[in-house]
């Protein structure tokens, strides 16, 4: 493993490359990566750094987005089927059929979606920001959600806002917890906060004492010692890996997402010996993807 890590760092050094990993990665991974971070942070980030390539270790449509706001970088996936389930709930296609059933709407994407969807959104939003994005609407405008139902219905709920959901969702937040994991863990720790990813189901969010994206649960974390978090168990690992004194539970081992497991540290070195796997956005789609990527900057 250290003779990999090394090659890695050559290679970085050699390629002008930085390595960019979500907060849902392995251990290992994050601590290979230049920069950690929830998606909005690895978005603002991967446009701003001057550096020919970017290994993205995250999801495809993480490196999709990376690659519209950075032209100037090559932008490498190393695992070339580590997809979102979430993202392909809904196709360009079904969104034009859902567009014209409610005309006059305005259509918000979250940023778990395919290019083609980025394409026919107005803007895109994060976890992190979803509720200011709504906000943002003129208020006699109905909202189009896509994909997330429940990060679409928790945004309508915190923005007061008339929000029609896709039918999409995040398979491991929404069946990696029950309302019975909650009164389990409230039993065995009474004096822990529940953290919860707004793509967890309504019965779960509700019974939160805080809904944030990963990165506002690792702001939570640094400041606090003890909690029970709803999300992908790679970034509980992660935090209980730099808190080891801290007391950082799991609601539940069984949110596990496959294609952010898919990513090894072997990976990294193939795809930066390989320069593979290239995401190529093409030129029309990457600039309508653009402006709905660029107007929740903008907000952000
Ligand atoms: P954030 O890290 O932006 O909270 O998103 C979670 C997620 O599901 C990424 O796939
Ligand atoms: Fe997609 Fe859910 Fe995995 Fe995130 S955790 S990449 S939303 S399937």
């Amino acid at each position: 493993m250290k003779e990999i890590r090394e090659q890695i760092k050559a290679l970085k050094q050699e390629k002008n490359a930085l390595i960019l990993a979500h907060n849902y990665q392995d251990i290992e991974i994050q601590e290979l990566a230049d920069y950690r971070g929830d998606s909005l942070q690895l978005a603002m980030l991967s446009k701003d750094v001057k550096t020919d390539l970017i290994v993205f270790c995250g999801v495809r449509f993480m490196a999709e987005t990376a690659a519209i706001l950075n032209p100037n970088a090559r932008v490498l996936l190393p695992v070339l089927d580590a997809g979102c389930p979430m993202a392909d709930m809904i196709s360009g296609e079904q969104l034009r059929e859902f567009k014209a059933e409610h005309p006059g709407s305005v259509v918000v994407c979250y940023v778990n979606s395919t290019v083609e969807v980025k394409a026919e959104s107005d803007i895109c939003c994060t976890s992190s920001n979803a509720v200011q994005v709504l906000n943002s609407i003129p208020e006699d405008k109905t909202i189009l959600f896509v994909p997330d139902r429940n990060l679409g219905s928790w945004a309508a709920r915190e923005s007061g806002r008339k929000v029609i959901a896709w039918n999409g969702y995040c398979p491991t937040h929404q069946w990696g917890f029950s309302a019975a994991d909650i009164t389990n863990m409230r039993q065995q720790y009474p004096d822990h906060k529940l953290l919860a990813h707004p793509e967890c189901d309504p019965i779960i969010v509700d019974r939160a004492d805080f809904v944030m994206s990963t990165g506002g649960m690792i702001r939570y974390a640094k400041e606090h010692d003890k909690m029970i978090i709803a999300t992908e168990n790679g970034m509980i690992d992660y935090l209980k890996h730099i808190y080891p004194q801290k007391s950082i539970i799991s609601l539940s081992p069984k949110a596990v997402c496959q294609n952010m497991k898919k990513t090894h540290v072997q990976d990294v070195l193939n795809a930066l010996r390989e320069e593979k796997y290239h995401i190529v956005v093409a030129e029309e789609i990457a600039a309508r993807a653009k402006k709905s990527i660029d107007r929740m900057l903008e907000l952000s």
